[in-house]
C-alpha cells in the first residue's frame, strides 16, 4: 500500500522505522505526470534496495519566469496509482512551503558542468534542482537514488554534487525510454499538437544522423554538428543546441578521440521546447 507523505515529518519517521528494521530504500525524484519512462527509474530503484520511495513535486525554484511552472502537466491521483502498482512504499507529495518554508535563501550550486547546453539557456535551472534534490537526499536519507539519462545533463550535476559532497547515495543512471518511432518520453509531449508530435521526432533523429555519421567514421564535431543541424531545420525544429561533448565533463570535444562522447540536442517544437540525448 502507498503511503502518501505531504510532510518532512512523516518521511522521517517512515525512514526511522526502515532503519529499525534495517531496511534500504532507493529514491526517485519525480515532477509527476508520469509515463513509461518514470516507471522504469521505480523498477530500477527496486533492484537497489528493499523499499522504494518516490517524491512528487514540481519545484519552482527549477523553473525561470518565462517557464512552464503554472501549466506543468499534474496528474496526483493518477500519478499515485501508477506508483502504487510499480510497488512504491512511499510518496513524498509536499505544498511547495513544505519545502521552502522560509524561502529559497539556501541553495545548492554545482559551477562548471552547469554552464553549458540547458544550463545557458535556462540560467539558474540547475542551481533549483540540485537545492531541491538536496533537500529530498536529507529528508529521506536514500541508500540509492535513480535518474534518467533523458535528463542526461542533470544526472551528470547530482553525481558531482554527491561526489563534491561525499554524500553517501549511489547514484544510479537509468536509459532513456523512448516511443515506438524514438521519440524521447517526456511529460512535456503533452503539449504537442499532432503537426507539432511529426515534426519533434527530428529531435532523435538528428541525433541518429550523428550517430551514424560518427560510426561511418566522421570525426571532425563541426561536420557532425552540421549533420545533426539539418535534420532539425528539415523537421522546422528551431535548434537551441546540438553539441557533442565528452559523457562525464560535459566539456566540448572538437575531435572525436578514444574518450565516450555523447550527442546532446534542445529544440523549440513550435512553443514546446524538447531535449534528447545519444551516445554516440
Ligand atoms: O527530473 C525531474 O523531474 C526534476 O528535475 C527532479 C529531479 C525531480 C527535481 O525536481
Amino acid at each position: 500500500m502507498l503511503k502518501v507523505a505531504r510532510t518532512v515529518a512523516e518521511v522521517r519517521a517512515f525512514r526511522r522505522e526502515l532503519a529499525k528494521q534495517g531496511k534500504t530504500l532507493a529514491l526517485v525524484p519525480t515532477m509527476g505526470f508520469l509515463h513509461e519512462g518514470h516507471l522504469s527509474l521505480f523498477r530500477e530503484a527496486a533492484r537497489h534496495a528493499d523499499v522504494v520511495g518516490a517524491s512528487l513535486f514540481v519545484n519552482p525554484t527549477q523553473f525561470g519566469p518565462n517557464e512552464d511552472l503554472a501549466s506543468y502537466p499534474r496528474d496526483e491521483k493518477g500519478d499515485f496509482a501508477k506508483m502504487e502498482k510499480e510497488g512504491v512504499s512511499i510518496v513524498f507529495a509536499p505544498a511547495p512551503e513544505e519545502v521552502y518554508p522560509d524561502g529559497e535563501e539556501t541553495r545548492v550550486e554545482v559551477t562548471g558542468i552547469t554552464q553549458g547546453l540547458c544550463g545557458k539557456t535556462r540560467p539558474g535551472h540547475f542551481r533549483g534542482v540540485t537545492t531541491v534534490v538536496m533537500k529530498l537526499f536529507h529528508i529521506f536519507q536514500p541508500d540509492a537514488a535513480v535518474f534518467g539519462e533523458k535528463d542526461y545533463q542533470q544526472l551528470m550535476v547530482i553525481r558531482r554534487m554527491v561526489k563534491d559532497m561525499f554524500m553517501d547515495i549511489r547514484i544510479i543512471g537509468a536509459p532513456l525510454v523512448r516511443e515506438a518511432d524514438g521519440l524521447a518520453l517526456s511529460s512535456r509531449n503533452s503539449y504537442l499538437s499532432a503537426e507539432d508530435r511529426e515534426n519533434a521526432l527530428g529531435l532523435s533523429m538528428a541525433l541518429k544522423a550523428v550517430r551514424e555519421a560518427v560510426q561511418a567514421g566522421t570525426k571532425d564535431v563541426k561536420a557532425l554538428h552540421d549533420i545533426g543541424s539539418a535534420v532539425l531545420a528539415g523537421h522546422h525544429l528551431k535548434e537551441d543546441y546540438l553539441e557533442i561533448v565528452d559523457a562525464e565533463s560535459l566539456r566540448p570535444v572538437e575531435v572525436i578521440g578514444a574518450r565516450p562522447v555523447r550527442a546532446l540536442a534542445a529544440a523549440y517544437c513550435g512553443k514546446v521546447r524538447l531535449i534528447d540525448n545519444m551516445g554516440v
